[in-house]
C-alpha cells in the first residue's frame, strides 16, 4: 500500500495518494488505511469510487466481499443479472451495496455505508517554477551561453538539435478524506 499524505485538499479534506492508476485496473479494488479508517477504493469500468470498509448491518469488512451484480426479477419465475461489477456483497451475510453510492441495493433509503471522494491526478512535481532559459539575474540566456550550458556547438550553419527523453508522469489515484 502506497498511501501518503501530501497536502490539504479542497473542502478541508486531506489528499492521500493511493497508487498509480495502472495498479488499479477496471474490476479491481484496493483496501487502504487512512488514519483510523479502512477504505476500499474501486475501479468500476474506469470510474473510481471509495467506500468505508464497514457494513452497516453488523460491521463486517464490507470491501473484502465479492464485487458482483444485482439480480432483478422482471417476471415471476424469471431473473436477470444486471450491473455486473457495480455491486459489493458483504462477506458475512451477503447484503449488497452499490459501489458508486454506498447505498444498500435492497433498502437504499435506510442503509448505506459512507463514501469518499476519489480523483485521478498527476502527482505534483519538484518544479520550482523557474524559467530554465533565464540567467540568475532574470535576463535571457543568449545563444552561445546556452550552447555552453548544454554542451552543444554549431555544426556548419546547421543549428544544433538536441533530443531529450520525455517521460509523462503516471497518473495516480487520490483519495480525499
Ligand atoms: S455484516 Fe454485512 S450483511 Fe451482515
Amino acid at each position: 500500500m502506497t498511501t501518503n499524505t501530501n497536502s490539504a485538499g479542497s473542502g478541508g479534506k486531506t489528499r492521500h495518494e493511493v497508487c498509480p492508476v495502472s495498479e488499479l485496473p477496471p474490476g479491481k479494488k484496493k483496501i487502504v488505511q487512512v488514519g483510523n479508517l479502512t477504505i476500499g477504493v474501486f475501479n468500476v469500468k474506469g470510474e473510481f469510487y471509495a467506500l468505508a470498509n464497514v457494513c452497516p448491518h453488523q460491521l463486517a469488512p464490507l470491501c473484502e466481499g465479492r464485487v458482483t451484480c444485482e439480480t432483478i426479477a422482471p417476471e415471476v419465475g424469471e431473473y436477470e443479472l444486471i450491473r455486473e461489477g457495480e455491486i459489493i456483497q458483504c462477506p458475512w451475510h451477503g447484503w449488497k451495496f452499490d459501489i458508486a453510492t454506498g447505498n444498500s441495493v435492497f433498502n437504499p433509503h435506510k442503509l448505506s455505508t459512507p463514501t469518499f471522494d476519489v480523483a485521478v491526478e498527476t502527482p505534483p512535481t519538484d518544479d520550482d517554477g523557474e524559467d530554465e532559459t533565464a540567467n540568475e539575474d532574470g535576463t535571457d540566456v543568449e545563444g552561445s551561453d546556452q550552447q555552453a550550458e548544454y554542451g552543444t556547438e554549431l555544426m556548419g550553419d546547421q543549428p544544433p538539435i538536441d533530443t531529450y527523453e520525455v517521460e509523462v508522469e503516471a497518473e495516480v489515484v487520490v483519495l480525499y478524506v
